[in-house]
């Protein structure tokens, strides 16, 4: 077969093709797109021929072939919409299009997001806004800035994991032990006024049991200004825990050491199962009080790492434990339960 002979049988193929197409109604599209689009149609077969042709013939006529195919396609589908033909006939259909879909499982948020959530949402009522900082974190801001030297023993209350990556002053990078470090992030940004919470994920080089894990959570809280005492931190801790534990709640304070605050205080809340009175409670162990984090009034040391003068600024701090505001709220008394992801168990909360 010669080009010319090619040329002439493509512009046959058309003119039939398009001559009975406007004869087909919708019954017999399927049969007419077989009959020259199809594995062995008319235009198909007469494509493949291109085979047999030098190379620089078969470009040419390639692009003849191809432009034809799309023309017709397109004149095939639109004589299909004119029929109605692929159309579906909801009339005829066995198909209900009105009945409700099978149920599919909906996720919802993990209950430590939601506890976080109910925090944040008890500190922005008191006027804290909210902050973030790097789980990967420098010695610098996680132990230092916060009053911890480089020897001092306090270190010890934390054991760390390192990151084999050096920080720009040449010291390892580690995974933050707490939540602290963002009072630092923060207070270098941002000129006090500052009350800031913040809350997130922290690790610590230990043994896994139903109160200890390698990864927790924390939220950090701390407001700088002038003048700011115990007695703003008491009040607000106070203000907070009713907020979320009802207006019967109440605080306890007892003294204990962290490095950047002094004085520094364990706080406690009055247990919400045996609502204080004591009685053979298994949680609070017959005490009426639960410990539930660790505060203090900044130590001048901090507020000068953080370039301001402590004798114009102070401020109040606290860490607290995710994981136990969640096993109060929810009554859980073994903290992997939050890790496991067991559906029957988060369905639940
Ligand atoms: N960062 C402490 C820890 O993880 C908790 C803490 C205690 C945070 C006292 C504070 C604070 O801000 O004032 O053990």
């Amino acid at each position: 077969m010669t080009p010319e002979d090619w040329k002439a049988k493509l512009s046959l193929t058309r003119d039939s093709f398009l001559s009975a197409l406007i004869k087909t109604d919708s019954a017999g599209i399927a049969e007419f797109e077989t009959k020259y689009l199809g594995r062995k149609g008319e235009l198909t077969l007469l494509l493949r021929d291109l085979k047999d042709f030098p190379i620089e013939d078969r470009k040419a006529l390639g692009a003849l072939g191809n432009a034809l195919k799309t023309e017709l396609s397109a004149a095939l589908d639109a004589r299909k919409t004119e029929t109605g033909a692929g159309a579906v006939n909801l009339e005829k259909s066995k198909f209900d299009l009105t009945l409700a879909g099978y149920p599919f499982p909906r996720g919802g948020l993990h209950p430590l997001t939601i506890v976080a959530d109910k925090m944040y949402d008890g500190f922005q009522k008191l006027g804290f806004s909210i902050a973030e900082g790097p789980l990967i974190e420098e010695d610098y801001f996680n132990f230092e800035a916060l009053n911890f030297a480089s020897d001092h023993p306090a270190r010890d209350m934390q054991d760390t994991f390192y990151v084999d990556l050096k920080d720009s002053r040449g010291k390892d990078l580690l995974l933050r032990t707490h939540t602290s470090p963002v009072q630092i992030r923060t207070l270098k940004n941002q000129e006090p006024p500052v009350r800031v919470v913040s809350a997130g994920r922290v690790f610590r080089s230990e043994a896994v049991d139903a109160s200890h894990s390698f990864a927790f959570h924390q939220m950090e809280g701390f407001y700088v200004d002038k003048n700011v005492s115990m007695a703003d931190l008491k009040w607000t801790l106070e203000a907070f825990m009713k907020d979320l534990f009802g207006s019967s709640a109440k605080i306890s304070f007892s003294p204990s050491f962290f490095p950047f605050v002094e004085p520094g205080a364990q706080v406690a809340v009055s247990c919400v199962f045996c609502k204080g009175s004591g009685a053979a409670c298994p949680v609070c162990k017959g005490t009426g009080w639960i410990e539930l984090l660790g505060a203090g009034v900044i130590h001048p040391n901090v507020i000068k790492a953080c370039g301001y003068d402590p004798e114009k600024w102070s401020g109040f701090a606290f860490g607290a434990g995710i994981e136990r505001f969640a096993m109060l709220l929810y009554g859980i008394s073994d903290m992997r339960m939050l890790y496991e992801n067991d559906l029957r168990i988060l369905k639940q909360l």
